[in-house]
């Protein structure tokens, strides 16, 4: 899953020796919050339907990897990789409640219902009063996480995460 553009803008042909930075729990989640946008914004799916069966196969690598998470880059590169980093966590439960709303296969909404079920009512992402999240699981009690891979929850009305979250 390629991370960026590339060093050619505006030709989006890559990096010259093809090497993106690997992300690929972030990049499979905005691979579906993009496009769910996208449907929001235009409302029709003709464009995203014809690549069903390319995003479904990404959206079953959320499916299979989304709570253990291989230890890898996020976003906010500055930070080193992490296993099982809270935010990468719920941007996998957030891409796929996505991809369930943009191709009605309920099943992914579930099962990004049942992630955050996972990592904030049951506790896994959050400190022990549940107060907030942690940056990493199930070990970093202390730590903190700004969870900002809420925001296209929010933004896009898709309530992956209850309110209180
Ligand atoms: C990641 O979290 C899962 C679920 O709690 C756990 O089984 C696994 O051991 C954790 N991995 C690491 C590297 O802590």
């Amino acid at each position: 899953m390629i991370h960026d553009l590339g060093t050619r803008y505006p030709n989006a042909i890559g990096h010259d020796n093809q090497e993106a930075e690997p992300m690929p729990i972030e990049e499979c989640g905005n691979l579906f919050i993009l496009p769910a946008a996208y449907v929001r914004a235009i409302g029709d799916t003709d464009w995203t339907s014809q690549y069903m069966d390319v995003f479904q196969k990404y959206t079953n690598y959320l499916v299979d990897n989304g709570i253990d998470i291989a230890n890898q880059l996020l976003s906010n590169d500055a930070a080193e990789p992490l296993a099982n980093e809270t935010n990468l966590a719920i941007k996998a439960a957030v891409g796929l409640k996505a991809f369930g709303e943009m191709s009605g296969y309920g099943f992914y909404s579930r099962v990004g219902e049942q992630h955050a079920n996972i990592f904030f009512q049951e506790g896994l992402g959050t400190n022990k009063d549940q107060t907030h999240f942690v940056l990493e699981y199930p070990d970093w009690p202390d730590t903190w996480k700004t969870p900002y891979n809420l925001f296209p929850d929010v933004l896009l009305g898709l309530d992956t995460f209850t309110d209180a979250a």
